[in-house]
């Protein structure tokens, strides 16, 4: 698990360099495939196993020569996980499906093999409605611990019954990588889809900008953003991958409801409660709450440790949201 000889430890802390941008020397002069640092030597070449039960190669099949997203998630984790599969399937949606699985691929790698076993993975595959070019894989948990050291992403074991209760204390950080030049990324779980997106869709031939992405006010939010108030960039940040608002009819394959009007259609008390704390309302079994976890695939939504001014901030974009989306549609008619 800890790196064997000296030349090995240097180049795990150079690649934790590479990852965190602080040395971005190394990526550039990479480029040039020969030196690429980051081969089969680099990155073990450790067996693991999809959610359908095939076997596969961590380098040789999964990473050499391609772009990719990976992150570390474990099914019992409903909380932090759910919120990062969100963001990803939010990424995966941009890319576009003729580009997923051909020219980009995803992989979540559980860390709790154990219980992990393929059938679990695909549930959660299933229960997340993750698109094609995403797989999910389980292995040993010796090698698992490997491939998180390697890709800076190791973290003591996890304490799985807090990370039930949605404390985060696993690595949640996506990397992006193009592996034939070399190129690494480590993505907080904070930046946002759009950010993502590009930057992956940055390392391929022919990239092109897809119509969702030239809505002025979303793609060009990683370039140029604009005055964003403080709920708006909440709700961009936390809740955008499970939810929309003002688009009910784009709300198809989100994760959660849309959230247009609920500002109305429950009561203040409530939505400000469910903000605070939705995993003591749903273990209480308020029937408002169940209902919504029976219909939304039974994934709960997260208690993302809201302050009372993020909640106000965050309602009242919503507030705001659902009145602009009224407006615009009684100018249409
Ligand atoms: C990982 C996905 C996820 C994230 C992130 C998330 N939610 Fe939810 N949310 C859900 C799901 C799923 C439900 C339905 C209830 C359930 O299953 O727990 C829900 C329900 C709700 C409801 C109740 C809707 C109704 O019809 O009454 C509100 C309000 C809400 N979420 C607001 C938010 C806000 C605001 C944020 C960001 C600060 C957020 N959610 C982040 C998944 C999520």
């Amino acid at each position: 698990m800890i790196p064997v000889t000296l030349r090995d430890l240097l180049r795990t802390v150079l690649f934790l360099l590479v990852i965190t941008g602080i040395w971005w020397n190394v990526p550039s002069r990479a480029a040039n495939s020969s030196q690429n640092p980051w081969g089969g030597n680099y990155f073990p070449n450790v067996p693991l196993v999809t959610q359908d039960g095939k076997q596969v190669r961590f380098f040789d099949d999964l990473i050499k020569g391609k772009v990719v997203a990976i992150n570390f998630i474990f099914t019992g984790c409903s909380a932090a996980c759910g919120m990062e599969t969100a963001r990803l399937r939010q990424v995966q949606d941009l890319i576009g499906p003729e580009r997923m699985g051909k020219d980009v691929f995803f992989y979540s790698i559980s860390i709790d093999p154990d219980n992990d076993t393929p059938e679990a993975l695909k549930a959660y595959a299933a229960k997340f409605n993750v698109g094609p070019g995403w797989t999910f894989l389980t292995g040993k948990q010796k090698d698992i611990d490997l491939l998180r050291n390697r890709l800076g992403l190791y973290m003591p074991p996890v304490d799985k019954e807090k990370a039930k209760l949605g404390e985060i204390d696993h690595d949640l950080a996506v990397i992006i990588g193009n592996q034939a030049t070399g190129r690494w990324q480590k993505a907080s779980p904070m930046e946002n889809a759009e950010v993502l997106a590009t930057q992956l869709g940055s390392w391929l031939s022919n990239w092109k900008v897809k119509p969702a992405q030239q809505n002025p006010s979303y793609a060009n939010a990683p370039v140029r953003l604009p005055e964003l108030s403080k709920g708006e960039e909440m709700f961009r940040t936390r809740c955008v991958g499970c939810h929309t608002v003002g688009q009910p009819n784009e709300s198809a394959r989100a994760i959660g409801p849309d959230l247009t009007h609920v500002t109305r259609t429950r009561q203040r008390g409530w939505l400000v409660r469910w903000l605070k704390e939705p995993d003591a309302m749903l273990s209480e079994k308020d029937p408002i709450a169940t209902a919504l976890y029976e219909k939304y695939n039974k994934i709960a939504m997260p208690n993302l440790k809201l302050t009372d001014g993020e909640i106000e901030s965050v309602l009242s974009f919503l507030e705001k949201g659902s009145a602009a989306f009224q407006a615009a549609n009684s100018a249409k008619k």
